[in-house]
């Protein structure tokens, strides 16, 4: 970009900035966007792709004062990269993401790096009742409801820069009265935000004009070497003291397992490729680790659930969330089709997904802590991933 056009779009930046105070709006054409007191590249839009309906992608990219970057595609509010140093300062992308937009737009089974709505997780064969009134989902997942049926990770969302100082974007999407079986209109909110202290710090904001059900996630498969071969060499530590046994399609059985003795105790950091070969019927219906955790801290609060650790590379991700539960999936079902992002194919095992959310099914076990969203209140909840080295 030339002087004079930086010129112009700083002055418009400007202008704006002093219009609302705190929000630099977004030139429509720019390329780049400005934010006060940040580098003048702490937020940049770029097209990304066109899919075949003619509905244009864009991507943002996101890059905090030390030089982590993320990148967000408009499609999925998808992550399709996000990095972080190693040991030795160096940045490499730690998420797993396919090469070609057409994947993300024709299906992504996986759901790479996606946000996911409204219910994250199974709902049982895609049933369930509020004040005695049945609703009926889309079934995508053999008998059961997965992440909302054509949900939130294959919708197009609506993009802004927020407010707060920090490189951060903020993801729109209403979901319509009735969409995938849900009641309600529901309006939701995503802001991603870079910190200064390497976080990935995402809030997730709904409210809705019909009583309906709401658990929000985000799907990205993490691999801290850099190299996306495997995680069975990470180590995880949840501080969670139970989890929740599933049947063979995946849903909870409504019971609460201590994990002490199991396989399924990380309680402090332990090597994921240790227990997950036993001889264990949970791992067996999980095809490995599949599970809902529930944390041992039972507070509302923003507290530390657990981490990831890469000895290798030195790279610790740190998990902070307000949920009750987490969601460890061991990507068993990556099967080596797609392309990785350094030349190889992504196996199986070679991401991991910690999905902080409400319990599975919960709609359907009165016991689970409420999943259910009434008109008038408001859904907020917030997760942090905070990177460093150890
Ligand atoms: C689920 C897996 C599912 C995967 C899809 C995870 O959140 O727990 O069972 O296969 O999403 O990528």
């Amino acid at each position: 970009m030339n002087t004079i056009k930086k010129s112009i779009l700083f002055l418009f930046a400007a202008a704006s900035f002093t219009a609302c105070k705190k929000e630099v709006k977004i030139e429509k054409t720019s390329t780049t966007v400005i934010k006060d007191n940040m580098a003048t590249d702490a937020v940049t839009k770029s097209d990304y792709a066109t899919m075949a309906d003619g509905t244009k992608i864009e991507k943002y990219t996101l890059k905090n004062k030390n030089g982590m970057t993320m990148e967000v595609i408009t499609f999925g509010g998808i992550i399709t990269s996000l990095t972080a140093p190693d040991k030795d300062g160096k940045y490499q992308d730690i998420v797993l993401g396919y090469t070609k937009a057409d994947d993300y737009f024709n299906g992504n089974p996986y759901f790479f790096g996606a946000i996911i709505g409204r219910y994250g997780n199974r709902i049982a064969k895609g049933k369930f009742s509020l004040d005695g009134k049945p609703y009926q989902l889309t079934v995508n997942d053999g008998p059961n409801s997965l992440h909302g049926g054509k949900g939130f990770d294959k919708r197009v969302w609506t993009a802004d820069a927020a407010t707060d100082g920090m490189p951060s974007i903020r993801l729109s999407y209403t979901s319509k009265d009735g969409e995938e079986g849900y009641p309600g209109n529901l309006t939701t909110a995503v802001i991603y935000t870079l910190t200064d202290d390497n976080a990935l710090e995402i809030t997730y904001d709904a409210e809705t004009d019909k009583k309906t059900i709401v658990n929000l996630t985000q799907h990205s498969y993490f691999n801290l070497s850099g190299d996306f071969k495997t995680i069975l060499d990470h180590e995880l530590e949840l501080k969670a003291d139970k989890m929740l046994p599933v049947d063979a399609t995946l849903i909870p059985t409504g019971e609460l397992k201590a994990v002490a003795g199991t396989p399924f105790d990380f309680t402090t950091l332990k090597q994921i490729g240790k227990d997950i070969n036993a001889a264990d019927d949970q791992l067996k219906k999980g095809q490995g680790y599949d599970h809902c955790w529930v944390f041992t801290d039972a507070s509302k609060e923003l507290r530390e659930v657990g981490a990831l650790y890469h000895k290798a590379s030195g790279r610790y991700m740190q998990v902070f969330t307000d949920q009750p539960s987490i969601q460890f999936y061991s990507g068993n079902f990556l099967d080596g089709t797609k392309a990785s992002k350094n030349g190889g194919k992504y196996e199986k095992r070679s991401g991991l997904c910690l999905e902080t959310q409400h319990y599975p099914d919960s709609p359907n076990e009165p016991k689970f802590p409420t999943t259910t969203l009434n008109p008038g209140e408001k859904y907020h909840t917030k997760t942090v991933y905070k990177f460093s080295v150890k």
